[in-house]
């Protein structure tokens, strides 16, 4: 076999909750080549702090977290979807925890928090470090496996389809990943998995790693899979508003614990937005925030942990304590500046609950994924479940398929290509989608900020087009390209809803219609 050509039963491309689990799954059946574009450590699944959300308790039922769900979805929740996944919740928590994940426990039971829009407390949780705690769980699974290949740093470029090659059934072959010394591997699996996670980094200010730029979202794009429900972006209502952490989340469980959001005055204003106050659902927390920060002129508003007691927040936020500590700010003894910052991508690859996409043999799974669970707005902690859910029944339908003869893939043609030689224009570029991004398609959008960030956009676009079939691949410049496509996918689906609804707020269209429909673009309609 040719020197940089690989093959594999599955292809995972991702290593966050969905990708591990995939893998962990799959390598029981066959070989796992399993790569992600960072460290292990840089994705959201690491990062993420409040917990997972499953009906644990007694007092809960699947009922109440269905209708927490819907009623936080804004009227866009798939309800089949929605059943699916939470029927399969605790089951899964469970299996978490008999592999290893030491969730916080209170006299024997699973301590559980709460968070906004959620009717009871059903967060099971690892203190603020949630996602490291089930990474290294899962991880600890399939390490060493001789089932799986782990590729660390490299970086998927593109899927290949057969119709691509010119054959008349649209089917995934595989993918050309880059590998950290600029080789470019052709990888032919049976089936491949998309678990890229979201796309933050569209924006200037996010909670994400810097992983999250829309890779998944764009390669499926560019290999003919409709996406859905773009234009719902979650702003987290409370990042740290710092010059030196300005991706740190200050957990939602905060203030389920209670914390409360107050104003330079000490004023808690959220209740002159929601009778539910901090624990309405994010959409409207994260609006009332950017609603009052225009009002008063200010540059932030400020989370007051005070209110919990200093134990509690030692005991059960020491990560977000002590980070806050290295930054000189006390949580025990001062309200701490907060702002609403792009967290989580509600729409992506239309997928069904499964992750199953229109090509045969691509499944898209986590949150790059779109299987309506979320609907306009998702509900706090119900991302990392509909991870585990969907990788488990994802495996389970791939373990059904049978794969066909498939033709070979040819390898990577990077004839006419002249070395890069500066970088200026791919740093400018980065820095002005963000800006566009922010500025136009944020919290608040209007029909000519939309109109102006698609106009720059399709500039931006053109420009790396030609740059990017000029010069060799780089990491960077994938990203750059990624971004650019997602972002324009945000916009023109923003475009396309004459109506607020969650997520989207529209000055120029306040009202939600009655009927609620979902916005989803295909490649071969634009
Ligand atoms: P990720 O965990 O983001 O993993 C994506 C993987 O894809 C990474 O390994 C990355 O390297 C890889 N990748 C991407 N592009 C490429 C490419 N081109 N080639 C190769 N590899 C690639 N949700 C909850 O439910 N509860 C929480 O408490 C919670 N807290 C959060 C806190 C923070 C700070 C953040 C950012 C999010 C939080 N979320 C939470 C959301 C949740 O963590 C994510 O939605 C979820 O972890 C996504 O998992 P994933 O497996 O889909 O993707
Ligand atoms: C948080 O801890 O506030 C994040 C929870 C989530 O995004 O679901």
């Amino acid at each position: 076999m040719e020197k940089h050509r690989l093959q594999t039963d599955y292809l995972i491309i991702g290593s966050g909750a969905a990708g591990l689990l995939a893998a962990n799954r799959l390598a029981q059946h066959g070989k796992v080549i399993l790569v992600n574009k960072g460290s292990l450590q840089d994705s959201s699944t690491w990062y993420a702090q409040g917990g997972i959300a499953g009906v644990l308790s007694n007092s809960d039922s699947i009922e109440s977290h269905v209708q927490d769900t819907i009623i936080s979805g804004a009227g866009l929740c798939h309800e089949k979807v929605v059943r699916a996944i939470i029927n399969r919740g605790s089951a899964i928590i469970h299996e978490l925890i008999d592999i290893g994940t030491r969730f916080d426990r209170k006299d024997g039971e699973l301590h559980l928090t709460q968070e906004g829009g959620h009717s009871n407390r059903r967060i099971a949780h690892a203190q603020d470090a949630t996602g490291q705690a089930i990474t290294n769980a899962l991880l600890a699974r399939i390490t060493p496996n001789p089932n799986i290949l782990r590729l660390e740093q490299h970086t998927a470029i593109d899927l290949v389809t057969s119709a691509r090659l010119g054959y008349p059934e649209n089917r995934c072959l595989g993918a050309y990943i880059l590998s950290p010394d600029g080789d470019v591997l052709t990888i032919e699996a049976g089936h491949t998995i998309l678990a890229t996670g979201g796309a933050g980094k569209v924006y200037l200010y996010t909670s994400n790693p810097h992983a999250a730029t829309g890779d998944g979202v764009a390669m499926a794009w560019r290999a003919g899979c409709p996406v859905m429900n773009l234009e719902f972006i979650q702003f987290h209502p409370t990042c740290l508003f710092h010059r030196q952490g300005s991706n740190m989340l200050l957990s939602e469980a905060l203030r389920g614990e209670g914390a409360h959001l107050v104003d330079s005055q000490g004023r808690r204003f959220v209740f002159d937005y929601d009778e539910r106050g901090e624990l309405a659902p994010r959409d409207i927390v994260a609006r009332a925030i950017d609603h009052e920060m225009k009002k008063q002129g200010v540059d932030c508003m400020y989370l007051d942990a005070r209110p919990m007691g200093e134990s509690v927040i030692t005991e059960h936020f020491p990560n977000i304590h002590a980070r806050l500590q290295a930054l000189l700010m006390d949580m025990t003894r001062e309200p701490i500046p907060v702002v609403p910052a792009a967290h989580y991508v509600c729409g992506g690859i239309q997928t069904d609950v499964n992750g199953k996409t229109e090509i045969a043999g691509l499944y898209a799974i986590g949150e790059t994924a779109c299987t309506g669970l979320h609907g306009a707005n998702r509900l706090a902690s119900n991302s990392l479940l509909e991870c585990l859910v969907m990788a488990d029944y994802c495996a389970t339908d791939v373990l059904q398929q049978l794969v066909p003869a498939r033709p070979p893939v040819p390898a990577w043609d990077d004839s006419g290509i002249v070395p890069e030689t500066e970088r200026i224009q791919i740093k400018q570029n980065w820095d002005e989608i963000r800006a566009t991004m922010s500025h136009f398609v944020g919290i608040v959008r209007s029909d000519e900020r939309l109109r102006r960030a698609r106009r720059r956009l399709r500039v931006i676009r053109e420009e790396i087009a030609s740059y990017y079939w000029k010069h060799p691949v780089s990491q960077d410049l994938l990203e750059l390209r990624n971004l650019a496509q997602v972002a324009e996918l945000i916009i023109q689906s923003a475009q396309h809803r004459h109506e607020s609804r969650g997520l989207h707020f529209s000055t120029d269209h306040t009202r939600t219609d009655i009927h609620a429909r979902d916005t989803i673009l295909r490649p071969d309609e634009i």
